[in-house]
């Protein structure tokens, strides 16, 4: 398969292992990596030195590309920029925050700079900032989202036809079909993570892994809209959340609640109570743990199988 990501990033598939706070480190970058895909280490929640040890431990796992991504709205972005540089990263995928900040000066450094947005509005800003690509990510995601509430399937086509740049599709995307759904939508590749984070190179904690596998319809809500909208696997920590904003309690009530380490907490460390458990809608069809390769494979036999499924449809006859 070859299209225009797969030329830009020089992968076999077009499907990028998403960057996730605490879950997508240096073995799970690489694994994503060594399957066709492009894993990307989620910068995030990484001191400089971390980032250091997991770029350095992917590197030595893999010899295919491997990039990061670097959410912009936390303290020492820049440190973690230079740190991804020095050691010879040249694939950013930038988040939660202004295209303008740093895409001309990671330009100019010769790298390949995508911007990740849920509006068509912003979508053609990044463009305007001169990023390569684009992930166009819907309110089915895992993780930070969007305020707007707008699923992929009515994202990509308007952020499709609002710029001429490659658009990588991102949120509610777990299997074959739907990979080829999202293509057919106008996209150029699929960002993949809640999927992701259930595999045996993650650093999702098995406690979390199990929680998600254990997920049904409905078990995952987008909370937190007056801080920072963030898409949660229901729990302890979420029935928190949620009497909060039903007494419609402050921002800083719910910034007091959210406090330090609570993602670490549920997502690394396995505290299924206390901690936040940032995961998409697509957990409730997620039945076991996959390796990288076993999950790229599966995807690829479905796309095969689904893109058959409309070729024998022949609606014109
Ligand atoms: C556990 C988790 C952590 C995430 N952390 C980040 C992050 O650090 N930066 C970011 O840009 N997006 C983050 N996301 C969003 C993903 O990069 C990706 O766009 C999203 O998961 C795609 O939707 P899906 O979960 O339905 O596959 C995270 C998602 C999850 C599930």
């Amino acid at each position: 398969m070859t299209n225009k990501i797969c030329d830009l990033l020089k992968i076999k598939y077009p499907i990028i292992q998403a960057g996730m706070v605490w879950v997508s480190g240096g073995k799970l970058a690489a694994a994503a990596s060594n399957s066709g895909a492009l894993g990307l280490i989620g910068a995030g929640s990484m001191k400089p030195e971390l980032l250091k040890e997991h770029i350095i431990k992917a590197q030595g796992l893999t010899e295919k590309p491997i990039g990061i991504n670097v959410p912009l709205l936390y303290h020492g972005v820049e440190d973690q920029i230079k740190t991804a540089l020095d050691l010879g990263i040249r694939i950013f995928f930038t988040s939660a925050g202004s295209p303008k900040k740093f895409t001309k000066f990671l330009k100019d450094e010769g790298c390949i700079v995508v911007h990740v947005t849920s509006s068509p509005l912003l979508a053609k800003k990044c463009e305007d900032a001169g990023v390569d690509a684009i992930v166009a990510e819907g309110f089915e995601a895992g993780g930070h989202n969007g305020r707007d509430e707008i699923t992929t399937m009515a994202l990509i086509p308007q952020v499709r036809d609002a710029v001429s740049i490659p658009v990588i599709a991102a949120g509610g995307i777990a299997d074959g079909r739907q990979m080829a759904a999202a293509l057919c939508l106008g996209a150029d590749a699929v960002q993949i993570g809640t999927r992701f984070a259930v595999t045996k190179e993650s650093s999702a904690h098995d406690n979390f892994q199990q929680a998600i596998i254990k997920a049904g319809f409905g078990d995952t809500k987008l909370m937190m809209k007056e801080v920072v909208p963030v898409r949660l696997l229901k729990n302890k920590f979420y029935d928190e959340v949620q009497e909060l904003e039903n007494r419609c309690a402050s921002k800083e009530e719910l910034i007091a609640l959210l406090g330090k380490g609570r993602a670490k907490a549920g997502m690394l460390d396995g505290d299924l109570e206390k901690g936040e458990l940032e995961i998409g809608q697509v957990s409730a069809m997620i039945q076991k743990s996959l390796t990288c390769q076993e999950l790229v494979d599966q995807l690829i036999k479905q796309y095969d199988q689904t893109k058959s499924l409309l070729a024998s449809l022949n609606l014109a006859k």
